[in-house]
Parts: structure tokens; C-alpha cells; sequence
């Protein structure tokens, strides 16, 4: 049986951080559309150059490319058995592609799990975040240290600040969070499958809280 599991939130609320772990532990591949951008961006494809437009300002990218590169994303086989979703869906037509591209082959998003946290929180932890050049996981420098500050404890690579890291960025990105995502804890509301879990918590209870939800949503699937 396939799992496909959302993990939805504001900038800086621990989806990436989460998924990870998450992915790990449920064997489960974690696509982040945020990460298949700065990949294409590092590759130095049309699509990467044209994605880092926005991602510099802090807008999204336009539905239709963001859509299509995801669909590509899971139409390969490592995704049959289902995916953790991080950072996709983010606005209610990506939302309504999703459902059609899953329904294509007979399946359904199983859970969205909705980490919430508030803004003066999300301003500290973006402001602390580095990120792994290789394998893009994240580190923040009071709550999450590295073992050996600069360098990635899990695979050895050279931690940065992404661009879009910056203090000036922080604030428009949670506004268009506001704008344009929050919609969806709505949407999926609606839709009955929507949890929501309270992202204040140490990164551990946050895990284990997660892994509840979706070991139930499995057990209704
Ligand atoms: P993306 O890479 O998806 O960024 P984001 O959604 O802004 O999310 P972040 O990666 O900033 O935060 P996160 O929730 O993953 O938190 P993290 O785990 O890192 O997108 C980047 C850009 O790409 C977008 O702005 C947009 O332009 C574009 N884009 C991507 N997807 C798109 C889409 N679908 N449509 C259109 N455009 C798209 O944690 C943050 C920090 O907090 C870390 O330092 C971590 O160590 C720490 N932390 C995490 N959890 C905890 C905790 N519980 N307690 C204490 N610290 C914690």
C-alpha cells in the first residue's frame, strides 16, 4: 500500500528537519520542492536560474513550474510506495494538481500534518539555521549544533546560510506564507485530513508526535 504524507507549515517551522527524520524512520523517500529548487539552482539549469528569481525575493514560484517539476518528481519509480511531501503542496492549486496526479494512479494524500509555530519563534530559528551543501540537512546553531560547527554530522559536508536565510528575507516569506499557504490548514481541514501538531516542542516530541499521527493515519487508510 502507498503513503502519501504532507508536512505543512510556515518557513523555519522544522518540516525540513522533521521529514527527515520522519522519512528515515518510516522508510519513506522525503521530496522537498524546496530542495529540488536549489538543486536544479546548484546544477545550473533554465529551470534552477528561473526558480531563484523568486526564491531570492522571497515569492513563490510560479504554480505551473513548480507543479510540473514536482509531477516529474513523482512519476519515477522510487516514489510508488509513497512519499513525505515537504514544502509541496503550497497554495490550493498546487493542492488540487496533487490530488489529480495522485488519483491518476489510484491514490490519495493519507495525511497532512500541519506543524504550528509562531512568528517571533520562526524568526529565531530561521536567523540560526545552516544547511548541508551535500545533503541539505539542517542544523541551527543554539537549538540543533552540529557535532563540529561548519560541517555536517551526517555526511560530512560544508554547512552554509542559504540566501534566502537572510534577515530581510524572513519577514516577506512568512507573508507570503500568511498570503498565500495558510490557506490550505483550510483546504485539507475540509478535506478531513488535516492533524495539527504543536511546533514549539523539542524536535524529538514534535517526531514522536508525528509519527502517531500518520501510524494512525495508516491504520485508517
Ligand atoms: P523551502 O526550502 O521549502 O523553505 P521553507 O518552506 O521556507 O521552509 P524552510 O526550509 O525555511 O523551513 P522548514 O520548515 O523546513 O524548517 P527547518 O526544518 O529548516 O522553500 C524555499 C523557497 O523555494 C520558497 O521560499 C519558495 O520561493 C520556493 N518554493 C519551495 N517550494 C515551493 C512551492 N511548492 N511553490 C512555490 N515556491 C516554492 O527548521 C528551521 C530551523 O529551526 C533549523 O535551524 C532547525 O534546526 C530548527 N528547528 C527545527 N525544528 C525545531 C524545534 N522543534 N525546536 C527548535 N529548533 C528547531
Amino acid at each position: 500500500m502507498s503513503m502519501f504524507l504532507v508536512l505543512l507549515g510556515p518557513p523555519g517551522a522544522g518540516k525540513g528537519t522533521q521529514a527527515r527524520l520522519l522519512a528515515q524512520e518510516l522508510k519513506l523517500l522525503h521530496v522537498a520542492s524546496g530542495d529540488l529548487f536549489r538543486d536544479a539552482f546548484r546544477a545550473e539549469t533554465p529551470l534552477g536560474l528561473k526558480a531563484q528569481e523568486y526564491i531570492g525575493q522571497g515569492e513563490l514560484v510560479p504554480d505551473e513550474v513548480t507543479i510540473s517539476m514536482v509531477a516529474e518528481r513523482l512519476a519515477r519509480s522510487d516514489c510508488a510506495e509513497g512519499v513525505m511531501l515537504d514544502g509541496f503542496p503550497r497554495t490550493v492549486e498546487q493542492a488540487e494538481a496533487l490530488g489529480r496526479i495522485l488519483a491518476q494512479r489510484g491514490a490519495c494524500v493519507a495525511l497532512v500534518a500541519y506543524i504550528r509555530v509562531r512568528t517571533e519563534t520562526l524568526l529565531l530559528r530561521l536567523g540560526g539555521r545552516s544547511t548541508c551543501m551535500s545533503c541539505q540537512a539542517v542544523y541551527h546553531v543554539l537549538y540543533n549544533p552540529p557535532r563540529r560547527p561548519g560541517w555536517c554530522d551526517a555526511c560530512g559536508g560544508q554547512l552554509y546560510q542559504r540566501p534566502d536565510d537572510m534577515p530581510s528575507a524572513h519577514r516577506k516569506r512568512i507573508k507570503v506564507y500568511l498570503n498565500q499557504t495558510a490557506p490550505l490548514v483550510e483546504y485539507y481541514q475540509e478535506r478531513r485530513i488535516l492533524a495539527t501538531v504543536d511546533g514549539e516542542q523539542d524536535i524529538e516530541v514534535v517526531q514522536r508526535q508525528l509519527l502517531e499521527l500518520v501510524g494512525r493515519a495508516m491504520r485508517t487508510q
